[in-house]
């Protein structure tokens, strides 16, 4: 069996969402201390839905198809369900990953979640029950 599945190495290959968003209504920034990769998130919310989001990643191959996978996962959805989105999910939606890369679909719900304090610290009137 292949170490990776096809949905992965596609998106290793062809990462979606990839760039800056200027003036992103959230940014969030997280690493790795074991591996030293970072990745880092953008988002662009109107009517607490995630309109545009995009990614950078400096990291391996499951880094960025994970991030890709994610970005596909919340564009267009409240932002209390991005809030939801787990890294198992992510993995699932790649067709898994292997054991010992499951940390990097970590880094990709950290960014997300990262990024949504950033959201929620600016307005905090959002925040879900405030
Ligand atoms: Fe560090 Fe994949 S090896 S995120």
């Amino acid at each position: 069996m292949a170490l990776y599945s096809e949905k992965v190495m596609d998106h290793f290959r062809n990462p979606r969402n990839v760039g800056v968003i200027e003036n992103a209504d959230g940014v969030g920034q997280v690493g790795n201390a074991k591996c030293g990769d970072i990745m880092k998130m953008y988002l662009k919310i109107e009517n607490d839905i995630i309109v545009d989001v995009k990614f950078e990643t400096f990291g391996c191959g499951s880094a960025i198809a994970s991030s890709s996978m994610a970005t596909e996962m919340i564009k267009g959805k409240p932002v209390a369900e991005a809030m939801r989105l787990t890294n198992r999910a992510v993995a699932e939606a790649l067709d898994g990953l292997p054991d010992y890369k499951m940390h990097c679909s970590v880094l990709a719900e950290e960014a997300i979640k990262s990024a949504l304090d950033d959201y929620y610290a600016k307005h905090p009137e959002k925040k879900e029950g405030a």
